[in-house]
């Protein structure tokens, strides 16, 4: 049975998993964040380590504890958040990007807290954010495995699968978990649903279940795809 905690067929692996949702400053106590609970991430990096890899956990604003045998770097920021990853990475033969990166943060942080005075409040500018899954793919090593994390909405002109198919396309990762969110769906959940979209055209359906079992099904995806290549 896949998945099974005594099938140790990540022994020898280095997997590095992001998790959590990074926070931009604005100013000492305010930030830009997202939703992301970390939970997905954290049970990734949970399954690994069950199934004997070596694990480093890079974890943005995740309020869970350590997993059990991982190595856990936890930052806060997008840019903190490449930083520990690219060091991670430098060895890794998976890496997983669950971490709910910001696109962008604030061009400036304030080093006091900005303070309001009565008239309109100032337009806060952004700059773009380094994307860390597309650096990975641009610096990959052979047979090096490169897993991507969708949280998609559909929306008037394509559904949650075909903003997958195209963001697969585009970012050039091995896999995408393409995950619909919304209202009581993914982020914050104990369960998750999604697809595991694959290079190579493969479509894999996962249907609503806790976590680890979504984690599971990645590792087996991800392990068949480091078998062919380093086996
Ligand atoms: N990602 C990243 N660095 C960023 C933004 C995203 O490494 N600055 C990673 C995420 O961790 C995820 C994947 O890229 O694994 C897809 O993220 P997503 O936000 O869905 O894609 P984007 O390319 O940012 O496209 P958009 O947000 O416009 O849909
Ligand atoms: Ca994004």
């Amino acid at each position: 049975h896949r998945g099974d905690a005594l099938e140790r067929d990540l022994a020898d692996r280095h997997v590095v998993v992001s998790a959590g949702g990074t926070r931009e400053a604005l100013d000492p106590v305010r930030f830009l964040g997202n939703a992301s609970s970390g939970r997905q991430g954290f049970a990734l990096a949970a399954v690994a380590a069950a199934r004997g890899a070596r694990v480093t956990l890079v974890a943005a604003n995740a309020e869970l504890p350590d997993p059990a045998g991982v190595d856990v770097v936890r930052v806060v920021s997008a840019v903190e958040l490449r930083d520990a990853v690219h060091r991670a990475a430098a060895d890794a033969d998976v890496v997983v990007m669950a971490a709910a990166v910001a696109d962008f943060r604030p061009a400036d942080t304030a080093a006091h807290k900005i303070k309001k005075d009565g008239t309109a409040p100032a337009p806060v500018p952004l700059t773009e954010n380094p994307d860390v899954l597309a650096e990975l793919v641009a610096a990959r090593r052979p047979g090096a495995v490169l897993v991507g994390f969708a949280a998609e909405t559909g929306d008037d002109t394509a559904t949650v699968l075909d903003h997958g198919r195209a963001k697969l396309a585009r970012k050039g990762c091995d896999l995408l978990v393409v995950n619909a969110v919304g209202p009581g769906m993914a982020f914050g959940q104990p369960d998750n649903a999604g697809v595991i979209l694959g290079r190579d055209g493969s479509e894999r359906v996962l249907e609503r279940a806790p976590k680890h079992v979504l984690a599971a099904a990645v590792w087996d995806a991800a392990g068949a795809l480091l078998a062919k290549s380093h086996p």
